[in-house]
């Protein structure tokens, strides 16, 4: 099966040994590859604050994992990195997968695989954690395939560089419009960009779009806990994290119609875990 799809009209990709690049057959579209990684997007549709973020992930990836470590448990005052990504993790609830049939065949007549896909997959950080998941989760002979998409090089290179993450799918993409089949992945998790995304209902949209319906998703970014008393301090370090958003808070608002089991809950003082599923879409 074909996961990855014509970003322009979702149509089946060609891809000839020693060719450059992915042709649509559908459309003609002609897809380069960048970093031996097929490209999805068009530069043209990376523009402003997506642009101005693009340059910061591609201008220190190899700072970004010691800084998130170092950061969080400075900003916050308690915690850690790891304790917050083991907050958000159990909400992807990897442990009903195994009960669950996927609703896409793979047509070889094997068990079908169970995919995951991370969208804005950066460096790789999450991965251990959703390797660890999964490994608990009791899918016995179902294959898993994990996909990661960014639409900075300079992470995905990163996270290429590391030998534990050779096995994930990379492809490089705007989360605005994701270049993958509807209806195709498990689970579809998010963490760290949206809030500085140009239009989070678009991104919202795509990954109930690329999710099996009524399926978890799970998007985690910066929002100071309303339920919480928070000093000067905490108050100027969130204002430092978050410059780039006027309102940093769980896009609730920008959902796509049909979203339910809407669920929102602090994974740790500055940062929300939001998770939602969408039923089948209209045909
Ligand atoms: C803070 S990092 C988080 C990386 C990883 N998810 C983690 O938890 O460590 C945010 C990521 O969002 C990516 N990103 C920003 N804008 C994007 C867009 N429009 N489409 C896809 N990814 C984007 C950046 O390149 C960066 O890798």
């Amino acid at each position: 099966m074909n996961v990855i799809a014509c970003t322009d009209c979702r149509g089946p990709l060609r891809f000839e040994p020693g060719e450059r690049a992915l042709t649509c057959t559908a459309c003609g579209a002609v897809w380069p590859l960048r970093g031996g990684l097929p490209c999805m997007y068009r530069e043209a549709e990376i523009r402003g604050i997506d642009r101005f973020m693009r340059v910061i992930y591609d201008g220190a990836p190899r700072f970004h994992d010691p800084a998130v470590r170092l950061l969080v448990p400075l900003f916050e005052l308690e915690g850690s990195e790891r304790r917050l990504r083991e907050a958000y993790m159990p909400r992807l609830s990897l442990d009903t997968l195994a009960d669950e049939r996927s609703a896409v065949p793979d047509g070889d007549g094997g068990p079908p695989p169970v995919r995951i896909l991370e969208v804005s997959v950066g460096t790789g950080a999450n991965l251990p954690y959703l390797k660890s998941g999964l490994a608990q989760a009791g899918l016995g002979p179902r294959p898993v395939e994990i996909w990661g998409l960014d639409v900075s090089l300079g992470m995905m290179t990163q996270c290429l560089a590391r030998p534990e993450h050779r096995d994930v799918r990379l492809v490089l993409g705007d989360a605005h419009r994701l270049p993958f089949r509807d209806a195709t992945f498990d689970r579809v998790f998010h963490v760290g960009g949206i809030n500085a995304f140009r239009d989070r209902a678009a991104a919202l949209a795509e990954m109930a779009r690329v999710a099996r319906p009524d399926t978890p998703i799970v998007v985690v970014d910066e929002q100071l806990d309303p339920a919480r008393r928070h000093s000067l301090y905490h108050r100027l370090t969130f204002k430092a994290a978050t410059f780039y958003d006027r309102d940093p808070r769980a896009p609730v608002d920008a959902l796509p119609p049909g979203a339910y089991d809407v669920l929102v809950e602090q994974a740790s003082r500055f940062f929300y875990t939001l998770r939602y599923r969408v039923g089948q879409r209209p045909a």
